[in-house]
């Protein structure tokens, strides 16, 4: 079987993701909102086991990590001091002969020549600043007063919320404070399916330290954060840890990593770690006149925090576990002829159903009784899916398609009608090796918890 192109690889699993429900366009029947997507049942497991798997090991733990969760509109003054209001913004440029706006640096080069990539016109007005956050009014006026916006970043609430969380947890430098969210950007092209979008997700970190440590935690997070990507079943060989070049860094930045992964369409950003030093927390002193500084009990020293900042996006994390899942690979139909199979070879910790639990007939009732048992055995420690209908081989590669890590065939060994020495034990097939293992039914939650968690 000769290997799908790139493209042809991701238009496979863009039509996988619709098909079998892991993420759908946003008001799809009205034709669609541009950068928005909604994710279906399998989606919303799979966005949830991944938040939920980075609030394990990014807060729960740890001693040096407490949570928080923020609203997504805030009083305006903290986007005027964090510097949004005035630099969130990219370069844009109008195309005069088909009148699309296009980011000046995704502009065509011709023979030193400025092209729109649409139409190939060269009537372009000069760059000017667009600024990417939605504005919204609150209360009943619509005026400059009541205007702020929806929230381009999560990490904001945390630093304003700093001097409360420190109060309240009474933690010590380094201690970080961790929030996963809502974020709108009004992004001018959004693409590559939901890499580039307009309302997406952040898990970001704000790790705060001692000026003289930020350097040292900005390579400690850089590693843990690859390694969480490994946990997550994402190849090492397909991370890359970029140093940005001093040009490239936000100004008050000392140093940055951007996590990249090999998407079909390229090499891109999945997480960026910022040294952000102490500009965030100084800025929004300064504008509110309020303290945010540290006092260290040992030296008696009161001293504004620096920050280290992993910031991830689930909806980019998510998609790279789709593309690094997704497989074809060969296999024996019900008549032992040899057919492509479609697999997403997820990490078990993140699938979306965890088992699936099937009846080997669904006319005999005792078969049915059993697995119904069975799932019930199951349900309180992992997502079960039950499935009666269709071929036992075509149920299995049901399952297959959706990354489910475990399939348990209850059968007449299961009765005890063929060996009684076999009542109670059933087949639990493995999705990547398809091979069959016997195992009693008593024994089943701890053995799929222990290759789940
Ligand atoms: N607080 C820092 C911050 O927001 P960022 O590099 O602009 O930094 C962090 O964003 C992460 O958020 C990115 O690495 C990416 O995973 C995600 N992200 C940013 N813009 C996005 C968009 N338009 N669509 C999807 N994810 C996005």
């Amino acid at each position: 079987m000769s290997a799908p192109s790139d493209s042809q690889r991701m238009e496979k699993i863009v039509s996988l993701c619709k098909r079998r429900g892991f993420i759908f366009q946003s008001s799809e029947i009205y034709g669609g909102l541009n950068g928005c997507w909604d994710y279906g049942p399998l989606g919303v497991e799979l966005k949830r086991n991944l938040k939920d798997y980075w609030w394990r090991v990014m807060v729960h733990e740890r001693d040096d990590v407490v949570g928080m969760d923020g609203s997504i509109l805030m009083n305006r003054a903290v986007w005027k001091a964090s510097g949004h209001e005035d630099t969130f913004t990219d370069p844009m440029v109008d195309c005069r002969s088909c009148k699309a706006r296009l980011r000046a640096d995704q502009l065509v080069e011709k023979k030193g020549i400025k092209q729109c990539p649409n139409c190939g016109g060269k009537d372009l007005t000069a760059p000017r600043a667009f600024n990417l956050m939605f504005k919204t009014f609150i209360g009943a006026t619509e005026d400059e007063s009541s205007l702020t916006y929806l929230r381009p970043e999560t990490a904001q609430a945390i630093f304003v919320q700093f001097k409360n969380v420190l109060e309240v947890s009474r933690k010590k430098l380094p201690f970080g404070i961790a929030q996963i969210g809502k974020a709108f950007r009004n992004e001018i092209n959004p693409r590559n399916f939901t890499f580039r979008s307009r309302e997406f997700e952040q898990m970001e970190l704000e790790y705060f330290c001692r000026a003289e440590e930020g350097m040292r935690w900005l390579d400690y997070w850089k590693e843990e954060r690859l390694k969480f990507y490994e946990n997550i079943g994402i190849a090492r060989d397909n991370l890359h840890a970029l140093t940005v070049p001093d040009e490239e860094r936000a100004f008050y930045s000392k140093g940055t990593y951007d996590i990249e992964y090999d998407f079909p369409f390229g090499r891109q950003e999945l997480e960026g770690v910022a040294y952000r030093t102490d500009y965030d927390l100084s800025q929004h002193q300064k504008a509110s006149g309020k303290s945010l500084e540290y006092f260290d009990e040992e030296t008696k020293q009161k001293f504004i925090p620096h920050v280290v900042e992993p910031s991830a996006g689930v909806d980019r994390t998510v998609l790279a576990l789709i593309c690094e899942a997704y497989c074809e690979d060969e296999a024996p139909d019900e008549k032992g002829k040899m057919e492509t199979r479609i697999v997403l070879r997820f990490h078990p910790r993140i699938s979306p159903i965890k088992c699936a639990v099937f009846p080997l007939l669904k006319n005999k009732e005792p078969l049915v009784a059993k697995a119904k048992e069975i799932v019930a055995l199951l349900r309180p420690h992992m997502y079960v899916f039950y499935d009666e209908t269709g071929a036992i081989g075509r149920r299995y590669r049901r399952q297959d398609e959706i990354g489910t890590p475990f399939g348990v065939t209850v059968d007449f060994e299961t009765l005890g009608e063929k060996d009684l020495a076999l009542r109670d034990t059933v087949t639990l097939r493995d999705r990547d090796s398809m091979k069959q293992e016997r195992v009693p039914v008593k024994d089943l939650p701890s053995i799929l918890v222990s290759r789940i968690s």
